[in-house]
């Protein structure tokens, strides 16, 4: 057998995405692109600001003879210091260029981070429903990956953080605004969770880490503002991307801060440098760098992402389904119809609109919208969401 025994489980856990992927390429065959209705990913459809396209191609204009070249694995100083500048002046922090990594996306981030801290038999513990990544991150460092289950709202369950700290926790991992639920951890919360975190510390006798990864940071709504955790918890390190503010996800760029509160702060900062290049990444992309570096308060025009979410909350409550109005990302997390969500994802199929199931978000009993379409793709969607819950209402 060529394959590893553990890819081959791991392509087993994965399928189904795969198999929605092969679903929903089968029905836009049979029924043509326009009337198949696909929220199935979160590739944001929002055109980067002007001033992205501007910037690069002036960076790649550039008469600089070490534009294409290697560079320092933790990054460019000057990107480094810009987006340290950006975050002191917003959250009256204390960084500077030495606290932060240019990464592959968040997910190079996370990557780095974990394997700077996890040992084996270490345990990754996050709050459900979970980036479906997560698991395969904390496997590819040596990690456990556990999770504990959120408030019916998807706010934090203390309570539940509470039991599942146990010795061999090493790193609590939130993502707020969620993927796949839009909410955002309240200050008080994260506070709670600051003490907690504190408490179990010091019972245990080591060091729990709060990772935070954020890429929807800006992608809030109702004047929501998301609390940097770097206040509440010394030991703590975020990571987030411009794959979803500036509609970068391509392009891999994102970036890693450790709160320069961190006990150990200088060596984590040195194991993950050393992590961006022995796990293949060497660097984040350099004109990426270059271009975020001058771009920092830009953003992609989020009213746009707010009236489609309005628009979808609206003919999905008009139809009768219950769901927690989100404050960010752009998902929507309804509740089903039916107990089993993979089976009335298999309806909904039928009235082909592509949603996915919220099991596999470790969220079952629930489905994920994935918003990021053309107006059409909504419009177009909602009598089918209408029929299913009606089909749904009949087995139930
Ligand atoms: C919660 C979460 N974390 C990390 C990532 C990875 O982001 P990036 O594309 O910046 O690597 C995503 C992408 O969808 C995400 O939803």
């Amino acid at each position: 057998m060529a394959v590893a025994k553990k890819m081959l489980q791991f392509m087993e856990v994965g399928s189904w995405i795969r198999k929605m992927f092969e679903e929903g390429a089968r029905l836009k065959q049979i029924h043509g692109l326009e009337n198949v209705f696909d929220f199935s990913l979160g590739n944001p459809n929002v055109p980067p600001p002007p001033a992205v396209k501007n910037k690069i191609l002036e960076v790649a204009g550039r008469d600089d003879p070490g534009l294409h070249g290697y560079m320092p694995n933790a990054g460019l100083l000057e990107t480094r210091e810009a987006i340290a500048a950006t975050w002191n002046t917003e959250f009256g922090l204390a960084l500077n260029a030495q606290h932060v990594i240019t990464t592959c996306g968040a997910a190079g981030g996370l990557n780095i981070i974990l394997k700077a801290l996890l040992d084996p038999g270490d345990e990754l513990l996050a709050p459900a429903p979970y980036f479906v990544e997560y698991r395969f991150y904390a496997d590819n460092h040596g990690g456990t990956f556990k999770s504990v289950p959120t408030r019916p709202d998807f706010t934090l369950d203390l309570e539940a953080l509470e039991a599942g700290i146990g010795p061999q926790t090493k790193v609590v991992l939130i993502n707020s605004p969620n993927n796949p639920t839009g909410q955002i951890y309240s200050e008080e919360s994260l506070r709670e969770l600051a003490d907690l975190l504190t408490r179990k510390s010091s019972h245990f006798g080591r060091t729990i880490y709060l990772v935070s990864d954020e890429p929807y940071r800006k992608l809030v709504y109702d004047g929501t503002r998301v609390p940097c955790i770097f206040t509440v918890y010394p030991d703590s390190i975020i990571t987030t991307s411009y794959s979803k503010d500036l509609s970068l996800a391509g392009e891999r760029i994102g970036f890693v801060a450790v709160n320069p509160a961190a006990a150990e702060g200088g060596g984590i900062i040195n194991a993950m440098t050393l992590a961006n290049r022995i796990l293949g990444f060497v660097n984040a992309p350099g004109l990426m760098q270059r271009v975020v570096a001058e771009l920092q308060g830009a953003c992609v025009d989020v009213s746009i992402y707010r009236r489609k979410r309005d628009r979808l909350v609206q003919g999905l409550q008009a139809a009768g389904y219950e769901l927690t109005v989100p404050a960010g990302a752009f998902y929507l997390f309804p509740r089903s119809p039916l107990a089993d969500d993979v089976r009335f994802v298999r309806l909904l199929q039928e009235e082909n609109v592509l949603v996915v199931p919220g099991s596999g978000f470790g969220g079952p009993g629930h489905f994920r919208i994935a918003y990021c379409v053309d107006d059409v793709t909504i419009e177009g969607a909602l009598p089918g969401f209408g029929r299913a819950l009606e089909r749904a209402r009949k087995i139930a």
